[in-house]
């Protein structure tokens, strides 16, 4: 008997639903090839649907969200709409209430592509940044005071919970154990400034590096990451950090490894269901000329193989992609591929 998976699927807006039909392509290929099938069930999330019908994200769909396998995310994001309300009220929501408190991103230069940085090459950019994903300055706590007035006080306060960063820091541990490249596990803080939030991220690291010997550690502020992801990104094999420091350094990280095209991620709840998505955004201005790169999206469906324990599929669609990258792109930057978005998704399909 085949394994089945239910895959909800959130193609979401602008170029979302584009790249996501080509993720869906490459799975069902696969599911051909390999003893694996999948049932998609698509939600229609996003801001069309709040434009239209005023809905955000129902309790209902919530809900069987949560008994799906695993969660396929196009793109959150609308220009009518004004910023922060879809943000919040869908993508960080997801992560709340799903307690996706990992958030995964891996930086990894391929073969035959383009990085900004100088003289490096796919050897020297190979890292992962674990980012811990319902946080920090994410938990929309604050408030103002006097809004509008020359007297206003705005107030965004950083939370970290001693269990939201222990369950941050082990799983980085963990995985860095797993990935098995260096073993070399780098926190990233500001204890010069932060003298509560880092201090508690670094106690809880030294704490935590006890019981994981095999694991060599250091500590760099974010700020001083931020240089050495241009100037020497070899250090690198896994990197774990707040909500926020994350958030930032991830784009840094997107951008070496060769853009937006290419760079997917996974927002994680190690117990329990997680949802991955192409980092890009919803870019309006591509939307339907399939001309945006779906590679982001498919690598997404390729990360979502690998956590569904599915390492054979995730390998032949890891090593499809590099292909494609190397062999047919012309750049990876949306119109420029040399190909349009469905003719990318076939080439990987006809690599597999
Ligand atoms: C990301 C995005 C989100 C974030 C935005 C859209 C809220 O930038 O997934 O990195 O800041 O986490
Ligand atoms: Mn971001």
């Amino acid at each position: 008997m085949p394994k089945e998976y239910n895959i909800a699927v959130i193609p979401g807006d602008g170029t979302g639903p584009e790249v996501v039909a080509e993720g869906i392509k490459a799975l069902e290929r696969l599911s051909q090839k390999y003893s694996i099938k999948f049932r998609f069930t698509t939600y229609p999330l996003g801001g069309e649907r709040y434009l239209k019908q005023g809905e955000l994200l129902p309790d209902g769909i919530i809900n069987e969200l949560r008994e799906a396998d695993a969660i396929y995310l196009g793109a959150i994001g609308h220009p009518d709409v004004q910023p922060g309300i879809l943000e919040r009220e869908i993508l960080l929501r997801l992560r709340f209430e799903l307690d996706l408190y990992i958030n995964l991103r891996p930086v990894t230069l391929f073969p035959g592509v383009d990085t900004p940085l100088k003289d490096k090459s796919p050897k020297d950019i190979d890292f992962v940044v674990v980012r811990e994903n319902s946080e920090g300055l994410y938990t929309g706590s604050g408030g103002v005071f006097k809004k509008g007035t020359l007297d206003e006080v705005a107030i965004q306060e950083s939370i970290s919970t001693r269990k939201g960063v222990e369950r941050c820091i082990r799983y980085a541990f963990e995985y860095c154990r797993n990935r098995n490249k260096n073993k070399h596990l780098t926190l990233c803080g500001k204890t010069n400034v932060l003298t509560y939030e880092s201090d508690l991220w670094q106690r809880v690291f030294q704490e935590i590096h006890k019981e994981y010997k095999d694991v060599t550690t250091n500590y760099q502020h974010v700020d001083a990451i931020c240089m050495w992801m241009v100037k020497n990104p070899e250090q690198f094999d896994v990197i774990v950090t707040n909500n926020i420091f994350g958030d930032i350094i991830s784009d840094l990280g997107a951008m070496i490894q060769g853009g937006l095209g290419i760079a997917a991620g996974g927002n994680i709840n190690p117990h329990g269901i997680a949802m991955f998505e192409p980092i890009g955004g919803s870019a309006p201005k591509y939307a339907g000329l399939n001309s945006i790169n779906p590679l982001a999206a498919i690598s997404a469906a390729q990360m979502m193989l690998d956590y569904l324990g599915e390492e054979e599929a995730a390998d032949a669609l890891l090593s499809a992609i590099k292909k494609v990258v190397k062999n047919n792109l012309e750049s990876l930057e949306a119109g420029r591929m040399g190909y349009s978005t469905k003719e990318v998704g076939d080439l990987v399909v006809d690599y597999l």
